[in-house]
């Protein structure tokens, strides 16, 4: 790995994979990609920005010309690709955007690396691709967890979209031989998530003494990894995993979304004990539940544990707590983000009518 291409850099967890990979790995240079829709954000790096191993372009994965300039102008060896439309609401409201940019864009992405890979076969190559659990499906309550030969199963547009882009990039492995891996992640939380997802979204209404909409009886099952442990996985999957395989991420934990929203509730009460929204947990709300609502995720983390040594080092107690310190510490960026008129809308559309 001398010079990686990120896409998605300025969002959630590609953020927090650039600033891990910049931490722990001074000799490779790191472009990131990213078109910086609204779930992304430039100030996710701002201590980064002037690292001479950090070279920011903004720019869409879909389009074909730039996205080949990139791999000859900076002779990219390794992909990690993290760049989608990546929030189920938004894709039962506008599904078309996700094909284009999940489906479409990672195939602009495959092309560009096969171009570039067999004019220039010398040196080692990866093209990672992030993914999801939800590609799978839906569990029920007694059912064993996911693993890496799961048949995909998608409900969403969101997973769907995710699991087309899953496939392609198999294919190029089966048919052009390209270096690819793959990695199916459960949901992650922790510093820098749009605060449209659940973890983020309760933290900051909580805090502001907002309703906290919960989706149908609140018993739907997700399994939650702490995203600088997602970041660690992969790593691990680029140094040491196999080409052409599949690796399953997660947390080890199955709580409910009510006992997740328990414990945001409380730690709220105990940081912010003068809070005249305490307690926090009278905010909650049960509202319309989320079409086609997937019931439980889990995933069997034993291959990644296995083959690559890798574990969760956070547990989903010591997680959450760094988690809600996180975004009470950083009031700024939340609120930057709470006066986007886009997101106003967004928010106005998915809970007004539920
Ligand atoms: P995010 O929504 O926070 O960020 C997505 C980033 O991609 C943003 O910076 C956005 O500007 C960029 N982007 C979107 N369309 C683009 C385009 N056409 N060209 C270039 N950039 C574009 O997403 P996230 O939560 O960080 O997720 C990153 C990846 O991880 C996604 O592929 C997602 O499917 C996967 N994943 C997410 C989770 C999770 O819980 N968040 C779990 C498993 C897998
Ligand atoms: P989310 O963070 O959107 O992730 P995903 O749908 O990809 O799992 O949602 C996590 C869970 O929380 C999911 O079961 C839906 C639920 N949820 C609510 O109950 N209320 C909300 O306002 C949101 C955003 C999610």
């Amino acid at each position: 790995m001398k010079s990686i291409l990120i896409t998605g850099g300025c969002g959630f967890i590609g953020s927090n994979f650039i600033h891990y990979i910049i931490d722990h790995n001074q000799d490779l240079r790191v472009t990131n990609l990213d078109a910086v829709t609204y779930a992304g954000n430039e100030a996710n790096l701002e201590n980064i920005k002037t690292n001479p191993n950090y070279h920011f372009i903004k720019g869409d994965i879909c389009d074909q010309e730039l996205v080949r300039k990139i791999f000859v102008e900076n002779d990219i060896d390794t992909v990690v690709h993290f760049a989608a439309e990546t929030h189920v609401d938004r894709s039962i409201l506008n599904p078309l955007e996700f094909l284009h940019t999940n489906v479409y864009g990672t195939g602009v992405l495959l092309e560009a690396a096969r171009e570039h890979w067999q004019k220039n076969p010398t040196g080692e190559h990866r093209f990672h691709h992030i993914s999801t659990d939800e590609v799978f499906g839906s569990l029920m309550p007694n059912d064993s967890a996911f693993n890496e030969s799961t048949p995909y199963s998608p409900n969403s547009p969101y997973s769907a979209s995710k699991a087309a882009s899953d496939h392609l990039v198999r294919s190029y492995f089966h048919t052009y031989q390209l270096p690819i891996t793959i990695s199916n992640c459960t949901n992650n939380y922790g510093p820098y998530q749009f605060p449209e997802k659940l973890i983020p979204l309760f933290i900051s209404n909580a805090i502001h003494g907002l309703p906290l909409p919960v989706y149908g009886d609140g018993k739907q099952i997700r399994d939650w990894v702490y995203v600088e442990d997602h970041c660690e996985g992969i790593y691990q999957i680029l140094s040491k995993g196999k080409v052409g395989e599949t690796y399953g991420i997660g947390g080890n934990n199955q709580p409910t979304n009510l006992e997740i929203i328990l414990e945001i509730t409380s730690l709220l009460d105990e940081i912010l004990p003068q809070s005249p929204h305490k307690p926090h947990a009278q905010l909650i709300q049960y509202v319309k539940d989320r079409p086609g609502h997937d019931r439980r995720y889990a995933m069997n983390i034993s291959k990644i544990n296995r083959e690559l040594g890798w574990t969760p080092k956070e547990s989903l107690n010591s997680g959450l707590r760094k988690t809600v310190e996180w975004y009470i510490h950083n009031a700024n960026w939340v609120e930057n983000i709470n006066k986007n008129k886009e997101f106003n809308h967004f928010l106005q559309t998915n809970y007004s009518n539920r």
